[in-house]
């Protein structure tokens, strides 16, 4: 089964997709996570987005299209989650063609609604295990008191570059203007289902898992 999660930061894509990893054993592949690797390991490519991901801008499509090309080489496991990709409808046409290069199709894209009021302090509480990258939150998921992860017993978190009041108005701004229409995209094609992902983490699971079957 490959899915796509769709919705503006901070809305819980990399969340969910982390749970479907663990009950579905679906493989994700999140294009931020990929950027964000590239920029850390300093490669050529990695210099070059790191402005333009700081800034809350979008990488062309050619460099993150590249990125998905080469991971659907390797094992798909119970199928591929897209996180963060597609964003654009150029991006979306070329997941479609890969896809169907591949004998693949694409079975749900779920798109996850919270109002951008949310937004902003989901974005600016967020928190990651520096290990595993486990998903933490100030206020609804705090970092555990013994200064472990809950994951995996890692003793450091870290913040992102781009989670702050600034770049998340640019970030929003993009996924108005060039991700949104893709809600209309996957509708017209049937595709798209919706959940609200303004509720409890455990109930955006059960809503993600209800579309799943
Ligand atoms: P990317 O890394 O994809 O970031 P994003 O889309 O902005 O999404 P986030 O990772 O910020 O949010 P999320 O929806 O995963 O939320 P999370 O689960 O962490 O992209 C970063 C940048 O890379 C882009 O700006 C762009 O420059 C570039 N890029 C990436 N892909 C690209 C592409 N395809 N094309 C071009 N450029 C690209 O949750 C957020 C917080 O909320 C957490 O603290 C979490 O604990 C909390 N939370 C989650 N769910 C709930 C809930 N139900 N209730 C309460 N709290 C919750």
């Amino acid at each position: 089964m490959n899915i796509i999660l769709l919705g503006p930061p901070g809305a819980g894509k990399g969340t969910q997709a982390r749970h479907l990893v663990e009950t579905r054993n679906m493989i994700q592949l999140s294009t931020g996570d990929m950027l964000r690797e590239a920029k850390d390991s300093g490669t050529e490519m990695g210099k070059i987005v790191a402005d333009v991901m700081a800034r809350g801008d979008l990488v062309t499509d050619e460099i993150v299209i590249g990125l998905i090309r080469e991971k659907l080489e390797g094992d798909k496991a119970g199928g591929f989650i897209f996180d963060g990709f597609p964003r654009t409808l150029g991006q979306a046409d070329a997941l479609a063609e890969l896809l169907s290069e591949k004998g693949e199709n694409l079975d749900a894209v779920i798109e996850m609604q919270v109002d951008d009021a949310a937004l902003v302090s989901r974005i600016t509480g967020r928190s990651t295990c520096s290990n595993c990258g486990e998903v933490y939150h100030d206020e609804t998921k705090p970092w555990p008191a013994d200064g472990k992860c809950s994951n995996c017993g890692g003793g450091s978190q870290k913040r992102r570059a781009d989670d702050n009041e600034e770049s998340l108005k640019q970030r929003l701004m993009e996924y108005y203007k060039k991700t949104s229409p893709l809600i209309g995209y996957y509708y017209a094609k049937g595709q798209l289902s919706t959940v609200d992902g303004l509720g409890e983490i455990e109930g955006v699971q059960a809503a993600i898992s209800d579309i799943l079957g």
